[in-house]
């Protein structure tokens, strides 16, 4: 799996993911590290006060959720989209629609400091 906890590409606490401009608002950035034959994959979403990281990796098969760089929203801003089957996820993470239903994404803890975004 590419975001479980024990992944070894999984960055630690602390590392600076980008600015905070680079997220438009509303919006998304994805992230991938790796380390030797492992991936993690991680986005982050930004919308008004809201800013929250999570495991790219679909709740429901597991698969990456978008299909584009960095396309994880809704053209409406309003959901977070798994192109894989049509999951449609709340900006909290809450699956709402499709084949997950009810289950969330995994958070990948994420906080802003000195107008960067950092893990946390
Ligand atoms: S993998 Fe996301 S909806 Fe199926």
């Amino acid at each position: 799996m590419t975001g479980s906890s024990d992944n070894p590409a999984r960055p630690a606490a602390g590392v600076r993911l980008c600015e905070l401009a680079e997220i438009p608002d509303p919006g998304a950035k994805g992230f991938r590290f790796r380390a030797e034959r492992w991936l993690f994959a991680g986005f982050v979403v930004r919308a008004g006060d809201l800013l929250a990281g999570y495991v790219d990796s679909c709740p429901h098969a597991a698969w990456p959720l978008a299909a584009l760089d960095d396309r994880y929203l809704t053209r409406d801003a309003r959901h977070i989209l798994c192109t894989g089957h049509g999951a449609l996820f709340r900006l909290d993470g809450v699956c709402v629609a499709g084949p997950c239903e009810g289950r969330r994404l995994f958070d990948w803890p994420v906080t802003v400091r000195d107008g960067a975004v950092w893990t946390a």
